[in-house]
């Protein structure tokens, strides 16, 4: 009586255990479904071909669903730190969201400048506060030069420079 005691308690144990693992398989599989694949990370970069662009015309890409400005600047449009710099051109690259309230600026190539319609902020062609309300410059998203390409969404050796001279918003 007692051998078949402990041959239940055995088998009791034994179940047990099966059941435990096989709940953590479980949570495992259910914590890899949560997790973002690698391949959407990857998929987060945006390449644009620089070599099309018009001075003082801005052009406007979608990095991971946020408006990215990129404007190349003309010969009269004042040097800046946050400058890109390819080749002999100069780009301004910002997220085009107002770091107010979040609207999209429109440009203004006539006098160099962005201007936001929600509040009335203006941003100049660096995308530097010139009228408040927004509390600070439009944010410089990661960036990496390629020959005569921008990679939006990795950090080169430009941007990591920009990061250490507290240049990026
Ligand atoms: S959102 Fe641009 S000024 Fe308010």
């Amino acid at each position: 009586m007692a051998v078949e005691k402990e041959r239940r308690d055995f088998l009791g144990m034994a179940l047990g255990g099966f059941t435990a693992l096989g709940g953590i398989a479980a949570l495992g599989a259910a914590k890899r479904t949560w997790d973002p694949l690698p391949s959407v990370k990857a998929a987060g970069f945006t390449t644009v071909d620089l070599t099309e662009m018009k001075e003082n015309q801005l052009v406007v890409e979608k990095w991971r669903g946020k408006p990215i400005f990129i404007l190349k600047h003309s010969k009269d449009m004042k040097s800046d730190p946050r400058d890109v710099v390819v080749g002999d051109d100069k780009y301004f690259v910002a997220i085009g969201l107002c770091t107010h309230l979040g609207c999209i600026p429109a440009y203004v190539p006539d006098v160099h400048e962005f201007h936001c319609a929600c509040h009335g902020g203006q941003f100049d062609a660096n995308g530097k506060v010139l009228k408040s309300p927004p509390p600070s410059p439009l944010v410089i998203p990661p960036f990496k030069i390629d020959g005569t390409k921008l990679v939006l969404g990795e950090e080169g050796p430009e941007f990591k420079e920009m990061k250490a001279k507290k240049l990026i918003a």
